[in-house]
């Protein structure tokens, strides 16, 4: 610590302010209801302490508000789309970058050119949307995680890793693989870092192969840092050059840069197959944009180029995976089981650990995750098998892996008593437990279906 003491602080201080809104349980008990008893459904007014994701909310700094006024909005050649291009391609060293409104239109860009019917994508694993578009490619999506990656109780330093054996032998089985893709940190699987030893040796299989490798890399910055504080020979490197390191091992990612941009939208594609970026670029002009703002206003791309800088800062780092280690603590201090370790965005309460008596059907997060929006205003996310179960065309389901709820922590935007009461909310579940109830779904889409289905209390 530069000054000798223990307590990490906020890197920053706070110049402008935004009120938030108290409700009693009885108004957030009707609010939940008109919701359809899916918190998707509520209005963000209604929300105390809002940790549904770490997506597109973060705090944007002075230097980016700066950054934003210099925002060009021409449409063909801006300046600001090339200070965007310089510090993605510093960053990631791809010689195409192709500017998107989020991650998920990089994704279905990305599929939408090189994924066909009956293929099979590996993934550690795919978040909600990179599985909703590998499928809607009619493509396989298929979950490579090592087997510590699904035990949420399981302590192992690089949690995300690929199960390259699984790799291997989905590689050899002769299925067809457009790509192998690896997400950093793996979101549903806890936010867990994978390691540069494991990204080689994925790189070594692609090689073998002869298939390209994509990083799924929203949270590249915040897996650098585990590198950098877990992995043997990484102490002494920087953030920026173990990110350098890790894009180097691939061919090409897809970036959300609503997370580790600390933007509030935007994202890109990039890659180095110039016959690839080519299609890319002509799918992104049919549905996007120009490829010079790709549904981005110019001053998006200036703030991204800022916050691509700014989130590789060690100190800002440092704060940002110990927040989410001290929610960690004082939920795991009381008893509530979490995805251990935790990971660099967000606390995962493991839901089928702390509420046993609610079956996978009943949806056991689902029902957490309410119970936090009726107890004390704060909003999470059920990943478990409203999410992810597999639903057969007789309507049976198969549950999904985990049974998790997870408090997304904004980035920049949440001071430490707000944390300390999200905790004392988290600890008041654990001697009421029994008590909870499951649910079931009454209305649901035929995608992600989590966002918009509707449920009642069992
Ligand atoms: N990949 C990962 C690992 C993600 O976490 C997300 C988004 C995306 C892709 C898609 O990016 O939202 O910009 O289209 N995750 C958010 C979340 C929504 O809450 O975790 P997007």
């Amino acid at each position: 610590m530069p000054y000798g003491f223990e307590t990490i602080i906020e890197p920053f201080r706070i110049k402008s302010v935004e009120p938030i809104r108290f409700t009693s349980r009885a108004q957030r008990e009707v609010k939940l209801r008109e919701a359809g008893y899916n918190v998707f459904g509520l209005r963000a007014e209604d929300v105390l302490i809002d940790l549904l994701t770490d997506s597109g909310t973060g705090a944007m700094s002075s230097a980016q508000w700066a950054g934003m006024m210099r925002g060009d909005e021409s449409y063909a050649g801006s300046p600001s789309f090339f200070r965007f291009e310089t510090a993605v391609r510093e960053l990631t060293g791809f010689r195409h970058v192709i500017p998107t409104h989020q991650g998920r239109a990089a994704e279905r860009i990305l599929f939408g050119e090189s994924v066909t019917r009956g293929d099979v994508v590996p993934n550690n694993t795919h978040f909600d949307t990179t599985r909703a578009n590998v499928e809607h490619e009619g493509a396989e999506a298929r979950d490579l995680v090592i087997a510590e990656g699904r035990e949420p109780a399981t302590i192992h330093p690089f949690k995300g890793n690929l199960d390259l054996d699984a790799l291997e032998r989905t590689l050899a089985e002769g299925a067809r693989v457009p790509m192998v893709m690896v997400t950093v940190t793996n979101n549903s699987g806890g936010g867990q870092p994978v390691s540069m030893e494991n990204l080689r040796g994925v790189r070594a299989l692609c090689d073998r192969y002869d298939v390209p490798l994509f990083l799924d890399a929203c949270r590249f910055a915040e897996n650098s840092w585990f590198i950098k504080q877990r992995e043997e020979g990484y102490g002494d490197r920087t953030p920026r050059e173990i990110a350098r390191d890790m894009f180097s091992l691939a061919d090409g990612a897809t970036f959300s840069a609503k997370k580790d941009g600390l933007a509030n939208i935007g994202g890109f594609l990039a890659m180095n197959d110039d016959a690839l970026g080519a299609r890319c670029r002509a799918n992104l002009i049919l549905t996007e944009g120009f490829p010079t703002y790709g549904g981005l206003a110019g001053y998006d791309l200036e703030a991204i180029a800022v916050g691509l800088g700014e989130v590789l800062d060690e100190d800002y780092l440092r704060y940002r995976v110990r927040s989410v280690e001290y929610l960690w603590e004082k939920c795991t201090s009381v008893g509530v089981p979490c995805v251990s370790p935790p990971g660099g965005h967000a606390v995962y309460i493991d839901a089928r650990a702390l509420l046993p008596h609610i079956p996978a059907h009943q949806y056991p997060a689902w029902a957490l995750c309410n119970e936090l929006y009726l107890t004390g205003g704060i909003r999470g996310v059920e990943i478990g098998s409203v999410m992810f179960a597999r639903v057969g065309t007789d309507g049976t389901e198969e549950p999904a892996p985990m049974e998790l709820v997870r408090l997304a922590i904004p980035r920049r935007v949440y001071t430490q008593s707000h944390i300390d009461y999200v905790a004392e909310v988290v600890a008041s579940i654990p001697p009421r437990a029994a008590s909870i109830r499951g649910y079931r779904i009454v209305e649901q889409g035929p995608w992600l279906r989590h966002f918009t289905a509707r449920l009642e209390q069992l």
